[in-house]
């Protein structure tokens, strides 16, 4: 089984890359690929530079490297309570090319921020739309204040409390 992984976020130092990253650990016998979205950088997405330029190859591969995957582990960081300007570029460039950018692929749907509400807002919004785009939402999750919970040293969710709910989540999507 293979998963894909990202962090919906451009920030070299994602703590949504970081949960992401840690939810793949908590699978048994699994290939994992974590993607970052800086590798996927493009121009803002326009029709005039679409009429321009075409598809983008970047955004291709990105659909490439979802096609490749059995899971999608997607962590989304939120930006005045919405998508990242960089993830809703990859999203829009990847758009034009499949409509249905998540390719029928079972996802994990997670945020964190460092704030209480631990990216609830995207969560929500990304919940209620990702499915039209072809996602098979399994099971979403929310870490909130990350830096009180999570152990970046250890790569790991600090708080027990979250750890299990993240866990059982996990262990209840039987792969
Ligand atoms: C422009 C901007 C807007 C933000 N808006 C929110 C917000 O609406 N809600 C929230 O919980 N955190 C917000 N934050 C804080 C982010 O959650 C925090 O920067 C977090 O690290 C983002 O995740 P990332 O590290 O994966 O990029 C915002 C940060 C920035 C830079």
């Amino acid at each position: 089984m293979k998963i894909v992984a990202f962090g919906a976020s451009p920030s070299k130092n994602s703590i949504n890359k970081k949960l992401a990253t840690y939810a793949t650990s908590l699978f048994e016998n699994a290939e994992v690929e974590i993607l970052d979205l800086n590798d996927y950088q493009m121009p803002l997405f326009s029709v005039d530079i679409e009429i321009e330029i075409g598809q983008h190859e970047l955004a291709k591969a990105f659909l490439a490297k979802i096609a490749s995957a059995d899971l999608l582990v997607v962590s989304m960081a939120e930006n005045n309570g919405n998508y990242s300007a960089a993830f809703k570029n990859v999203f829009d460039w990847c758009s034009r090319i499949i409509g249905k950018v998540f390719q029928e692929k079972s996802m994990l749907l997670m945020a964190t921020s460092d704030g209480k509400r631990g990216g609830k807002n995207v969560l929500e919004i990304a919940t209620n739309a990702f499915p039209r785009y072809g996602a098979d939402i399994k099971a979403t999750f929310s870490l909130p204040s990350f830096y009180e919970n999570f152990d970046q040293e250890k790569g790991v969710i600090s708080n027990p409390e979250f750890d299990n709910q993240l866990k059982e989540i996990v262990k209840g999507l039987g792969i």
